[in-house]
């Protein structure tokens, strides 16, 4: 039976509550009415879980041209430079913002202007300045917490949690003439398993990344793929995937699953030590423990590869431990959680995927190549982080093209649609003995990915995945359409598409370019500077 559950309609339908889903929220609820979807609870995003917190130039000794080379340079000339110059600027007013509605960053009483607060700025790597605000090392969580408070007060936005966005409806989907617009999204609801149409005039994408299509990574558990692989599937172009950051220091612990240890640690001073306790990294760049974190990766890989150690260890014992409690109390009482006093033993730790440097292609304002499909955050591709982000530059790119997505629809509202979107079609069987078949392509993808498309590829490498992950898409494709729909389902058909763009992507490129790492083509190629990886499926 099909489902009935009537069309929801709202101007405005976001998928994801990050920073860049809850800031267009607010932003657009001046206007119209927004409808917010997220997987789980609301304060399940990547962004609740961000450490070390986000950059901009706000020192006396800054300017944004440092911050713009500092990007250009960790970007690996694969960055855009209008759109580099144009985010970074902006980034200091939008902070503003984001203070006024109540996030509040470390800082202390600034002597020149009484009654007024300091903001205390931290470093990371590749940054020539210290630029990175910050709330001690839970700084996410400290802008989450002010963002969902005011969506909170705002009547015009409505959070569904629990909801899960199976697909994007498209005009073209429906058989509709004309240049492809988006319409809506079927959702499901994974306390009712209804799946319900809802229309919008502008569906917005702030999905956060893909860190689970790996086996190790420090993302939380919702991060599957899901709007890249839902706007490829409708016909976006998605670009530059390859470019996977595998940040170089997750705890390694056996109970400790993807916990980050903020590259603000080493900013504070701590320096990476093999198993026989020296330091490496003066044998791989210049600049140490805050080389960019492409080059601090591969080089822990290559000493782990090289001694056959299952980790390497973050020693910051030479700091007060009063200093290193003050700075990273999460950090801290994780780690003790685990036996480990940072304070005096050096922590094990290990690479693990983080963040999604490529997605879907977008211009300035967000804007998809669909029509009324805009992305924003981590899932899309603006070209400010090119082969390799720069530290704590993700959060303010959220804010900044949050906003000005919004503003844009503020400007140029869509037609209101037209069209009627039919009720999702479920499919009837449910066969339990066939749900293990879920859970063991989860895992095969994320081994797969980890094995073959990880730090260092080949091609031999990245043509085996591709082999692999074709059949998996097989049995996945099968099994979706004949089964009953479940959220596991869903994000298990998401990861597979997301792992198939990756490796699209880096077979596209035969060149290593910042996180792009290929033993067969070790070189950058100057033909392939400013040129973009671009996957597009036909549209339906
Ligand atoms: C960290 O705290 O090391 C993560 C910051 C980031 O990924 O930008």
């Amino acid at each position: 039976m099909p489902d009935r559950t009537p069309t929801q309609s709202f101007d405005f339908l976001v998928l994801g509550t990050g920073m860049a889903g809850l800031s267009f929220a607010l932003r657009a609820a001046e206007f119209g009415t927004v409808a917010i979807v997220t997987k789980k609870n609301r304060a399940d995003s990547n962004t609740n879980w961000a450490q070390g917190g986000i950059a901009s130039v706000w020192a006396e000794d800054d300017t944004v041209e440092l911050h713009v080379q500092d990007t250009l340079d960790a970007g690996a000339g694969l960055c855009r430079e209008e759109v580099v110059r144009s985010i970074l600027a902006e980034g200091p007013a939008r902070i503003r913002e984001l203070i006024e509605i109540g996030a509040r960053f470390d800082g202390h009483p600034d002597p020149l202007h009484p009654g007024e607060v300091s903001l205390d700025l931290t470093r990371e790597g590749g940054h020539s300045r210290r630029r990175v605000l910050h709330a001690k090392d839970a700084t996410g969580a400290e802008i989450e917490r002010a963002l969902l408070k005011a969506v909170a007060a705002e009547k015009r936005i409505r959070v569904l949690e629990n909801h899960v966005a199976v697909d994007l409806v498209t005009t073209s989907k429906l058989g509709l003439p004309g240049a492809p617009r988006c319409v809506g999204a079927y959702v499901l609801d994974r306390a009712s398993q209804q799946v319900t149409a809802f229309a919008a005039r502008a569906v917005i994408l702030a999905t956060g990344g893909c860190g689970k299509v790996y086996l190790y990574t420090t993302n939380p558990d919702i991060a599957t793929g899901d709007g890249v692989a839902m706007a490829y599937r409708a016909g976006a172009g998605v670009a530059n995937m390859e470019f996977i950051q595998f940040h170089p220091t997750c705890l390694f612990h056996p109970k400790a699953k993807s916990f980050l240890i903020s590259e603000a640690v080493r900013g504070e001073g701590a320096v990476l030590r093999g198993a026989d306790g020296m330091r490496f990294m003066e044998r791989y760049d210049p600049r140490l423990e805050l080389a960019p974190r492409d080059i601090v990766a591969r080089a822990i890989d290559s000493e782990m590869k090289r001694t056959g150690a299952d980790c390497v260890f973050l020693d910051i014992t030479h700091k007060p431990a009063r200093f290193v409690m003050d700075h990273f109390p999460n950090i801290y009482a994780r780690c003790m959680e685990h036996g480990i006093d940072m304070t005096k033993e050096p922590v094990p730790v290990v690479p693990a995927a983080h963040y999604q440097c490529g997605g879907v292609l977008v211009d300035a304002q967000g804007r998809t190549e669909i029509d009324g499909l805009f992305a924003i955050g981590e899932v899309a591709c603006t070209g400010l982080h090119g082969a390799n982000r720069l530290a704590s530059n993700s959060l303010l790119e959220a804010l900044v093209c949050a906003h000005r997505a919004a503003d844009h629809l503020a400007v140029h509202p869509p037609a209101d649609s037209s069209c009627t979107i039919p009720p999702w079609e479920p499919g009837s069987a449910t066969d339990p003995d066939e749900l293990v078949v879920v859970s063991h392509n989860w895992d095969e993808i994320r081994r797969t990915m980890w094995d073959y498309v990880g730090i260092v590829r080949t091609d031999k490498r990245l043509r085996r995945a591709e082999k692999r992950l074709g059949n998996l898409q097989e049995e996945i494709r099968e099994y979706y359409w004949n089964f009953r729909i479940t959220s596991d389902l869903v994000e298990l058909r998401n990861i597979a598409t997301t792992a198939e763009l990756i490796v699209g992507c880096a077979l596209q490129r035969p060149e290593s370019r910042g996180l792009h790492y290929n033993l067969d083509h070790p070189l950058a190629d100057a033909g392939w500077s400013q040129r973009d990886s671009v996957m597009r499926r036909s549209r339906p």
